[in-house]
């Protein structure tokens, strides 16, 4: 039996060296059950291995390869080069090699439409089909081995079949996220220099048109670069055409063999390039973040192996969006390479209604869903009715991913998703790690909500202070990463100096991450949020989780950001911004309630000066709290960069109200 005891307001831990103060204490645990155990793919030896050991066999037995490499890691800091001496091909690995070993019949994907009834199955035998095709039309229009290539789409089979393709021929692609605005779209092709875009007429999403052509069109005025613009089809609906620029999907793929001998995959060195991601910094220009060809592909395949505890008939999916590294790496590369049946669904989870998921998960058997904690908090808020209507039996391990998980979050997905019975991997990465680097292996590792538990086999993960030195267990202080990893970025694309300063710069040898963390005394860690976000309050460095796991954990409250304001007495106040669940009312009286609620989990150093209730905190399109748009609402500052906001008019309304509430204060 899972030990289920919670801490009543763990004490402050204060250790030598500590720099975050971790307040909260979170006690359940669940150690993995004995039928997962006996068959998982992880087991305790994965550990303590040596490094070039470890990635060395994962390389030779995961990857096929058409030259074999014959040095595992070559680092000279900061950069590293795994695999030397090797060739391969990424779309070779994920779709031709399954057909030749005779899998062509499994399903790759089962793709949703967001219409109901739109359904379609693409086995590994019919991805190869439509990839050689467009690989070859591409061709014809002079895409080759370093063209760079732009692709901007909604979550439809063509946009895994676009990366595909580029991958065959050593195109480098950059798939920017379709709810982008063009002039996002636009610095992103232009920084990388693309030559060609691929996008189509327009997606779905709630119900409505995604207009994307037209925003491509809107970008497109402004990047000398792009000479020609595929549309691939969607909804159907009247797009302009650019003569001489732009041509119809089916016209590229028009009189081309699917024939894989008449577009061989090229053969690529093991650091070549595979794709750019631009990642947003806080406020200047997006970085690139550079993945070459085989590191990228072993990092992704072995972690989604182990991690996602991967059997021939598991049916998984990875509920985010390809344009993030989420799907990237664990909804593209990584599940094909590994020869997995996955689910790709095009809409949002309250289409035609709030169950639109748990039917996904019944009618396909989903055995593994991976999602955010921000979806994992809309679904709560939703309440559990929605996924009782489906029968989920077929669920037998849950992931997380993107932002720490309050505990509450995870006892519900837990408890309402998974039946109480599967274990849950909270995987902590980043655009930059390009896999999974902190989380459990199912199957071996005891989970505790909240906690992200152990360093991926073959990663070096630390917790360190100011000065760069390990901090006592339980003592919060900076995550580094003292070793290189394979799917670590190679760079950020023309900026090496910002590579150097961003990541290599702050502790001498090590990267830097930019989370704060703790690692318990059992040696599991527990993510903190960006350090960016700590808040200092009376020379308590407070991180942000673990105010808003508290409040979260009040029966009333859905959702809650908070952040520091300047305050003359204390250096800084905390000041709450929380989403009450149905049924629940703002009141003053409300706020004394929350306010002690935080003061019993976790001290009354931790209290929200303030409370501003509001029906929707400000996110960015992949589900992250802005925390830095919260603080400038807090100093009553003019709003910083707001392009990447799902919904913009959420902070006017929190501006208001937090005028409004200002009399309020505590
Ligand atoms: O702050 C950490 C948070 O997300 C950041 C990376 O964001 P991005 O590059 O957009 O990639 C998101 C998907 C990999 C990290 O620096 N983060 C991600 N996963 C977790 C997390 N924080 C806590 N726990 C996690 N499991």
């Amino acid at each position: 039996m899972p030990q289920a005891e919670v801490a009543e307001g763990g004490p402050t831990v204060s250790a030598d060296r500590n720099v975050i103060d971790a307040l909260q204490e979170e006690r359940r645990s669940f150690p993995p059950p004995p039928e997962f155990a006996a068959e998982a793919n992880g087991t305790g030896a994965l550990y303590g291995r040596d490094l070039e050991g470890f990635w060395g066999d994962e390389a030779r037995t995961r990857i096929s390869w058409f030259t074999p490499f014959d040095r595992v890691l070559e680092w000279e800091l900061p950069y590293a080069k795994w695999f030397l001496g090797g060739q391969l091909n990424a779309c070779y690995n994920c779709v031709d090699r399954h057909v030749e070993a005779g899998r062509g019949a499994k399903v790759a994907y089962h793709w949703e439409g967001e219409p109901d009834g739109d359904r379609r199955t693409l086995t590994y035998a019919d991805l190869q089909r439509e990839v050689v095709r467009f690989a070859g039309g591409l061709r014809r229009l002079g895409v080759g081995k370093g063209t760079p290539v732009g692709i901007y789409m909604g979550m439809v089979p063509e946009q895994a079949i676009a990366m595909l393709a580029c991958a065959r021929l050593g195109a480098p692609h950059t798939v920017v996220f379709g709810g982008f605005s063009p002039e996002a779209l636009e610095g992103r092709l232009n920084d990388m220099g693309c030559e060609v875009l691929i996008t189509q007429d327009e997606g779905w999403r709630r119900g409505n048109r995604v207009p994307l052509k037209v925003n491509a069109d809107q970008a497109l005025t402004h990047t000398p670069a792009i000479r020609t613009v595929v549309v691939a089809r969607r909804t159907g609906g009247p797009v302009a055409m650019t003569p001489g620029r732009d041509l119809e999907w089916d016209a590229v793929t028009a009189g081309v063999a699917d024939d894989p001998a008449t577009c061989p995959c090229e053969p690529m060195d093991a650091e070549d390039l595979l794709y750019l991601l631009y990642t947003s910094g806080t406020t200047a220009r997006p970085k690139g973040i550079v993945h070459t060809t085989a590191g990228y592909l072993v990092g992704v395949s072995a972690t989604h192996h182990y991690v996602f505890d991967i059997k021939p008939d598991t049916v998984y999916w990875c509920a985010a969006d390809i344009g993030w590294v989420t799907g990237h790496s664990y909804i593209v590369y990584g599940p094909l390479c590994n020869g997995t049946t996955s689910v790709l669904y095009e809409g949002t989870p309250d289409f035609p209604d709030r169950d639109r998921w748990w039917s996904i998960v019944e009618r396909y058997g989903v055995t593994v869903l991976y999602t955010a904690p921000t979806s994992i908090r809309t679904h709560m808020r939703w309440g559990e009715a929605y996924a009782q209507r489906h029968d989920l039996s077929s669920l037998r391990l849950l992931g997380t991913v993107g932002e720490p998980i309050n505990p509450e979050a995870w006892m519900w997905y837990r408890e309402h998703i998974g039946g109480g019975r599967t274990p849950i991997v909270d995987t902590w990465w980043q655009t930059e790690t390009g896999m999974i680097m902190i989380s459990p292996l199912p199957g071996v590792t005891t989970c505790k909500p909240g906690s992200a538990t152990r360093p991926f086999p073959g990663v070096d993960a630390r917790v360190v202070d100011d000065k760069g030195r390990e901090v006592a267990p339980g003592a919060g202080g900076y995550l580094v990463i003292r070793a290189p990893w394979p799917a670590m970025l190679r760079g950020i694309h023309r900026d090496p100096e910002r590579y150097r300063e961003t990541y290599w710069s702050r502790f001498p040898g090590a990267y830097f991450v930019g989370d704060g963390a703790r690692v318990d005394e059992d040696g599991d860690f527990w993510l903190l949020g960006r350090v960016d976000d700590v808040m200092n309050v009376s020379a308590h460095r407070i991180s942000t989780i673990e105010v808003e796991s508290a409040l979260v954990d009040h029966p009333s409250v859905a959702e809650a950001a908070v952040c520091g304001r300047s305050d003359p007495q204390t250096g800084q106040a905390i000041v709450a911004y929380v989403t009450l669940k149905a049924g629940h009312q703002p009141s003053v009286e409300h706020m004394a309630r929350l306010r002690a609620h935080v003061a019993a989990r976790i001290g009354k150093i931790a209290m929200p000066a303030n409370i501003v209730f509001t029906t929707e905190l400000p996110k960015t399109r992949s589900g992250k709290i802005m925390r830095r748009l919260l603080r400038d609402v807090a100093e009553h500052r003019p709003l910083g960069d707001t392009t990447t906001l799902a919904d913009p008019s959420v902070v006017e309304e929190l501006r208001v109200r937090a005028q409004a509430d200002g009399g309020q204060e505590a």
